[in-house]
C-alpha cells in the first residue's frame, strides 16, 4: 500500500508540473502572438498612423497591457553598449526577484539568438519569449539592425511551488491512510486470527500424558470446522494412546506372572535330584510360555509396519491343502478339509498359514480326542463385493456370547475354558485380527453347525477365478 501511495503521489506531482510548463508555455505564445499583432496592425493613438517608433510602439503596447502576478512584460530599446534600455515593465513586480532588476539578465536575454528560454537564476527559475523589433518597413533604423524587443517573462517557482506543495499534502495524506489501515488490518486480522490463536495455545498445551483438552467450538466457520477437525484428531490420538497404554500394562502383567512363578520355584529348589528335575522341568516350561509371549507381542507390534503382509497371487486352493496338513500335526482330531476355493487371490501364503495354525491350535484346545475339526476356503459374493473365506470349525464347546465381544481383543480370554491347558495368553485371535486387516479382511467367529465355534478369515479377494468346489478327502 505504501509503494502505491507514493506512486500516486509521484505520478500526480509529476502530472502537475507538466500541466505548469504547458500552462506557461501557451501564456507565453499567448503575448507573443498579441504584440506580434500590435506590430503588425497597431495604429499610433496620437499620430494616428502606423508606428514609426520603436520606443512609441513599445510604450504604447505596455500601456495597455496588463500581466499575471508571476509575469513581467519589458520593453527593452538597443543602446550604444550591450546593455539595452529598459524602456518600461508591465506593473510592480515584488522586488528582489523581478527581471526587470537585473541587468544582467535582460542584457542576455536581449542579446541570445533564440526567440525563448528558460533562465535559471539564484533568484529563481524564468522562461521568457522575446519578439525582436528589426528596422525595416515598420522600423526606424534604416539599416536593419535589431532596434529593440518586447519580451515576456513568467517567474515559474510559485507554481512548481503549488504543485509541490499538492505533491507534499498528498504525502502526508497517504501517510496517515497507510497508518489508519494498519491500525485497523491489524485490528481485524487479530479478532479473525484469535481462535487459530485459541488452537496454538491449545496443541501447545497437549501432552503425552495429557489428552483430555479440547478447543471451544463457537459458530459454524472454517475456524469452527477446524477446531472440530482438531478435536477429532485429538479424540482418536487419545484413544490410540489408552489402547497402547493399556496393551503395555497387560504385556508388563502377562509377562510379570511367569517371572514370579520362575522365581517362587528356584527359591523353594532344594537338594534333592528328582525335586531339581521336576524344578527345572516346570521353570523350563514357563520360560517357553514367557518367550511364547515375547513373540507374539513382536508380531503383533511388527503388524502396524506397512510391510507387515507381502501379498503374492496365490492360488486358495492350494493354501488350503497346506494349511489343512500343517494342522493335521496339531493333535489326535477328526480332521477334515470340508472344501477349498478354486480361486487366484494376492494373499501373503505365510501369514495366512500362521493365522489359520492359531485358529487350529484354539480348536485343538477347546476339542477332545476324536472330534471334529474341519478346514476350508470357499468364496463368497457378497453385497460389498467377492469375498475368500478361510475357516476352521470344530465340534467343541463353543465360544459363550459375552465372550464373543471381546476373545478378538489382546489378551483376552474366554471364561469357559473347557479342555484348554491355562497356557494361552489370550494372543492368538489378536494376531489372527491383525493378519486379516493386513489383508484388508477382519476375522469372524460364527457357530457351526451341530455344536461348536467356527473361526473364519473373511478377506479381500482380488480377481478369484471360479467358485469354490466342494472337496471330501
Ligand atoms: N475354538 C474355540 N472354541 C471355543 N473358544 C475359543 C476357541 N478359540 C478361542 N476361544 C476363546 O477365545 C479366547 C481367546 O483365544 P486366543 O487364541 O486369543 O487366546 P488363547 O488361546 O487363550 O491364548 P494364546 O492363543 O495366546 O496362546 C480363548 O481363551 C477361548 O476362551
Ligand atoms: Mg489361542
Amino acid at each position: 500500500m505504501a509503494v502505491a501511495l507514493v506512486a500516486v503521489a509521484t505520478t500526480t506531482r509529476s502530472i502537475l508540473l507538466r500541466d505548469v510548463d504547458s500552462r506557461i508555455s501557451q501564456l507565453l505564445t499567448q503575448e507573443t502572438g498579441e504584440f506580434a499583432n500590435f506590430v503588425a496592425q497597431g495604429v499610433d493613438p496620437d499620430a494616428g498612423g502606423r508606428f514609426t517608433n520603436t520606443e512609441r510602439l513599445l510604450d504604447v503596447f505596455l500601456q495597455r497591457q496588463y500581466s499575471d502576478p508571476d509575469e513581467e512584460l519589458l520593453g527593452l530599446l538597443r543602446t550604444g553598449d550591450p546593455r539595452p534600455r529598459l524602456l518600461r515593465q508591465s506593473r510592480d513586480f515584488p522586488p528582489g526577484t523581478a527581471l526587470h532588476q537585473d541587468p544582467a539578465s535582460v542584457t542576455e536575454i536581449f542579446a541570445s539568438d533564440a526567440s525563448s528560454g528558460t533562465l535559471t537564476r539564484s533568484e529563481g527559475e524564468v522562461a521568457w519569449a522575446k519578439v525582436p523589433i528589426t528596422a525595416g518597413p515598420g522600423g526606424t533604423d534604416r539599416t536593419g539592425r535589431t532596434e529593440g524587443a518586447f519580451v515576456v517573462a513568467f517567474h515559474t517557482d510559485r507554481e512548481r511551488a503549488v504543485a509541490d506543495e499538492t505533491f507534499r499534502l498528498l504525502l502526508a495524506i497517504s501517510g496517515v491512510a497507510l497508518l489508519m489501515t494498519t491500525g485497523i488490518g491489524w485490528a481485524v486480522a487479530g479478532r479473525i486470527l484469535a481462535p487459530v490463536r485459541v488452537v496454538r495455545a491449545t496443541a501447545a498445551q497437549l501432552t503425552e500424558q495429557d489428552l483430555t483438552r479440547r478447543i471451544p467450538v463457537q459458530g459454524r466457520d472454517d475456524i469452527a470446522a477446524l477446531a472440530e477437525t482438531f478435536n477429532g484428531m485429538l479424540d482418536r490420538l487419545e484413544r490410540a494412546f489408552a489402547v497402547q497404554r493399556e496393551f503395555v500394562d497387560d504385556a508388563g502383567h502377562e509377562l510379570r506372572t511367569p517371572i514370579t512363578i520362575v522365581r517362587g520355584h528356584l527359591e523353594l529348589m532344594g537338594d534333592d535330584p528328582a525335586e531339581r528335575e521336576e524344578t527345572v522341568r516346570l521353570v523350563t516350561e514357563e520360560l517357553d510360555r514367557m518367550s511364547r509371549i515375547v513373540e507374539d507381542l513382536l508380531l503383533l507390534a511388527k503388524a502396524e509396519r506397512p510391510d507387515f503382509v507381502a501379498p503374492e497371487p496365490v492360488q486358495v486352493a492350494e493354501l488350503t491343502a497346506d494349511v489343512f496338513v500343517k494342522a493335521r500335526a496339531l493333535g489326535e482330531r477328526e480332521w477334515v478339509l470340508a472344501e477349498v476355493a478354486d480361486a487366484k487371490a494376492l494373499l501373503d501364503p505365510q501369514r495366512i498359514t500362521q493365522a489359520m495354525v492359531q485358529l487350529a491350535q484354539n480348536a485343538v484346545q477347546h476339542t477332545r480326542r476324536g472330534e471334529r475339526v474341519a478346514v476350508g476356503s470357499c468364496v463368497r459374493v457378497r453385497a460389498s463385493g467377492v469375498r475368500i473365506e478361510l475357516y476352521v470349525a470344530d465340534s467343541g464347546p463353543g465360544v459363550q456370547p459375552q465372550d464373543a465381544a471381546v476373545i478378538f481383543e489382546r489378551f483376552r480370554r474366554g471364561t469357559a475354558r473347557r479342555g484348554a491347558r491355562a497356557t494361552g495368553a489370550g494372543l492368538g485371535l489378536s494376531i489372527v485380527q491383525a493378519i486379516a486387516e493386513g489383508h484388508q479382511g477382519r476375522a469372524e467367529l460364527r457357530p457351526t453347525e451341530g455344536g461348536g465355534a467356527t473361526f473364519a478369515l473373511v478377506l479381500d479377494a482380488t480377481a478369484p477365478t471360479t467358485e469354490a468346489t466342494p472337496h471330501t478327502p
